[in-house]
């Protein structure tokens, strides 16, 4: 059973989480280390609050029971505990940690690189077609954790070659092969990240990867940056439960106030909610009803915080299985299909915004879909690309309509 987590951020030691008899988990901060903090909910001068460090290490499990136990089985974890599941898994998780069950550095990534081949990934692929919690193979080395649902895995690129992510070597990318339900997921997560960029949202390059005769979506991490070497730096980044110090588990009933009021406190040039209230927007007029707070995260930078470019923009409107209610409402408003301007003006007035910025800059963001509703989605099946064209245009028509 493991009670301690040595933890290095962004390439520097800066402390360990500390799990007491009573089940109580502290973050000690190193002395030595810069002054970063490692959330927003654990601040260097201690007042976290009592189940923040506990609440923070869960985020970065992945969602499922069934793939954190699968988890467990892969790796030989002594339980399904975060302390277990993270000293063997913690090696590569979101953002610029890496957690470590020992004291010792991590080796370079020149002397830790396990090469994937094609006919490992695409079998990996495969694999997470048939069973969408196997997240990892017992016969690979890959060491990597992530949240969400969905089916997913890491892989780091070096010079051109694919290798499995470890403590040593960050992964570059994440791919996640599509849920058998979800038909044509892969192309339309991929027309959502295209069409956040052509409207002016940050976003990060994706692409459907096509290899050995598998297919899966994949998408650059913006939670990495390239150095001189060839490897690359990990950058500190968190989802938004992990900033409130909030349970995972509680994802959908984190609203869109307190995570402006958070990123306000943060960044009080406002920069930062406005660009959560541009992704709010982005994710209502593509009809994707899944953003909960952990489909937002902000990347904690030495000169403050931003809010991190768009990801995990599905259209949920595309699969009846989905709960097409809102993750957070919006101005009281429960559905995509209800917004009207008015909605928006309330959440910015209840959250203390600029109120014509924000009707500016959503009327901005659904005019930009509107404007490519026959072209963004042409790479979906016609009855897909056709539902998602009469979406936007009927959404954007109504956005327009002020009441009296
Ligand atoms: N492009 C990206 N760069 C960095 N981190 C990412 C990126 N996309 C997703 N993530 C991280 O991986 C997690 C899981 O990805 P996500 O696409 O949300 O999967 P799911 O569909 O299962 O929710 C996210 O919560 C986020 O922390
Ligand atoms: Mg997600």
């Amino acid at each position: 059973m493991t009670d301690r987590l040595h933890a290095w951020l962004e390439g520097g030691y800066v402390g360990e989480f500390v799990e007491d008899a009573g089940g109580r988990v502290q973050l000690r901060y190193d002395d030595a280390a810069s002054d970063a903090p490692v959330s927003l909910s654990l601040p260097r001068d201690g007042s976290a609050s009592a189940r923040a460090a506990e609440r923070f290490l869960d985020n970065l499990l992945p969602d499922r029971r069934e793939a954190r136990d699968w988890m467990r089985r892969v790796t030989g974890a002594a339980s399904t505990r975060t302390f277990d599941l993270l000293a063997a898994m913690g090696g590569d998780v979101a953002g610029g940690l890496v957690l470590l069950p020992t004291s010792e550095r991590p080796k370079s990534p020149a002397e830790a690189l396990l090469f994937a081949e094609d006919d490992a990934i695409a079998y990996r692929i495969s694999s997470l077609h048939q069973d969408p919690d196997q997240w990892w193979e017992r016969s690979e080395p890959a060491r990597f954790s992530l949240a969400g649902s969905q089916p997913k895995f890491a892989l780091a690129s070096i010079d051109g070659s694919w290798f499995w992510s470890n403590e040593s070597v960050a992964s570059t990318h994440i791919v996640k092969p599509a849920h058998r339900e979800n038909r044509g997921a892969e192309a339309a997560e991929v027309a959502a990240e295209t069409l956040a960029r052509q409207v002016g949202l940050d976003a990060p390059a994706a692409s459907v990867l096509e290899v050995a005769g598998e297919r899966a979506y994949i998408v650059e991490r913006f939670d990495r940056a390239p150095r001189p070497n060839g490897f690359v730096a990990r950058l500190h980044m968190e989802d938004l439960a992990q900033a409130l110090g909030l349970e995972g588990k509680n994802k959908y009933s984190i609203g869109a106030k307190p995570i402006i009021t958070t990123l306000r406190q943060h960044d009080p040039s406002d920069g930062a909610a406005h660009d959560f209230v541009r992704q709010l927007a982005f994710n209502a007029a593509i009809g994707n009803a899944d953003a909960h707070a952990k489909n937002y995260s902000v990347l904690l930078r030495p000169t403050g915080i931003t809010l991190s470019p768009l990801y995990d923009a599905l259209p949920t409107r595309l699969w009846p299985q989905y709960d097409q209610q809102l993750a957070m409402r919006i101005g009281g408003a429960q559905y995509p299909q209800e917004l009207t301007h008015d909605h928006w003006s309330k959440l910015a007035r209840a959250s203390g915004l600029d109120e014509e910025r924000v009707r500016g800059d959503v009327q901005a963001v659904y005019d930009g879909v509107a404007e490519r509703a026959e072209t963004a989605w042409s790479a979906l099946d016609p009855d897909q690309a056709s539902r998602m064209r009469d979406l936007a245009l009927e959404q954007t028509a109504k956005i327009a309509r002020r009441s009296p």
